[in-house]
């Protein structure tokens, strides 16, 4: 039996923009344990929710018996506007991000470099995992994903580290391939984290094309939103808040209503900042130490 417990980031935080509203439409589009879309519930709210994990179909049928205001879809996010939603606009869309403890304990996943499991990382289903990189792309689409995901300096000595070990005989685990990081000679950038991270970022974002999964979203969010509503996103890398911070700020309206690029709409940014956890909820939830809230008001 799999503990459904996901706690969600955040979450008084998020509830207090909509707070004293009533009746609203809201899209979790990450619903993954469900405890955003149980909190707007819990308040009256509407909830339609999306995640790609078989996992978050089970729990959505659970809190449909207490909810009969939720609907459940299975489908990469990215593709939301594909999907026949029962409602079209909303006044509320949340993204939280990445991936859920539930995934994150699943040793068929192997997200963790804690505990030993064949190489995967695909927590979205799909064709690419963390084994036919490794094993199968070529030196230089090896150094792309170690310099572009993980930051990583030295990103072509390791990927031709790679390549040689791999030659020799075919890397099938975490473990192996923790070995092969630690053997390489690159110096990894921070001493803070444990030396596997920015690999195991890299190959995870590259499996998951976590980054065009946000970027591809983002394009046609605006279509979904009603006046005035939020679009409230968490993201736990540098490299995703950085994609949302560019998209409200390209998208934030100047006072007096203008709309740039030509458009007749906008977002008004209500975290200048990122909203960061709490020290308590970081102490509670390790996972919120790296999590950034923005939100924007879309005005049209
Ligand atoms: C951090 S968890 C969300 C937890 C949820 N907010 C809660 O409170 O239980 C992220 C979820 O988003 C899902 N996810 C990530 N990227 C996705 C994508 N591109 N399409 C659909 N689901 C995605 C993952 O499967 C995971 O269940």
């Amino acid at each position: 039996m799999i503990n459904y417990q996901h706690i969600p980031i955040m979450a008084n935080e998020i509830l207090s923009f909509i707070d004293g509203e009533k009746n609203l439409s809201i899209l979790d589009c990450t619903f993954g344990g469900g405890g955003h879309s149980k909190n707007f519930l819990e308040k009256g709210h509407y909830v339609t929710a999306i995640d790609q994990d078989e996992n978050s179909i089970k729990i959505a049928k659970k809190l449909k018996k207490t909810f009969p205001n939720m609907f459940f879809y299975k489908s990469n996010f990215k593709n939301f506007d594909l999907l026949d939603l029962s409602t079209k606009k909303f006044d509320l869309i949340l993204l939280d991000l990445g991936f859920s403890s539930i995934q994150l304990a699943d040793s068929n996943i192997g997200l963790s470099f804690k505990k030993n499991s064949n190489l995967n990382m695909n927590y979205l289903g799909g064709d690419l995992n963390a084994y036919k990189i490794i094993n199968y792309y070529d030196k230089d689409e090896l150094k792309r994903v170690f310099n572009l995901y993980g930051e990583i300096n030295q990103a072509e000595k390791l990927a031709k580290y790679i390549v040689k070990q791999r030659s020799l005989k075919k890397i099938n685990t975490n473990f192996e391939l923790i070995d092969v990081l630690r053997d390489s000679g690159v110096n990894f950038r921070s001493k803070k984290i444990h030396f596997a991270t920015q690999a195991f970022q890299a190959l995870r974002i590259e499996s998951n094309n976590e980054l065009e999964n946000l970027v591809t979203f983002l394009k046609k969010v605006h279509i979904f939103l009603e006046i005035n509503a939020y679009l409230a996103i968490i993201s736990f890398h540098s490299l995703e808040d950085r994609i949302v911070k560019n998209y409200f700020k390209d998208n934030r309206i100047k006072k007096s209503k203008y709309f740039q690029n030509n458009k007749n709409w906008g977002f008004e940014i209500l975290t200048k900042k990122p909203l960061v956890s709490s020290k308590n909820e970081v102490l509670e939830n390790n996972r919120a130490r790296s999590a950034k809230l923005r939100v924007g008001r879309f005005v049209n």
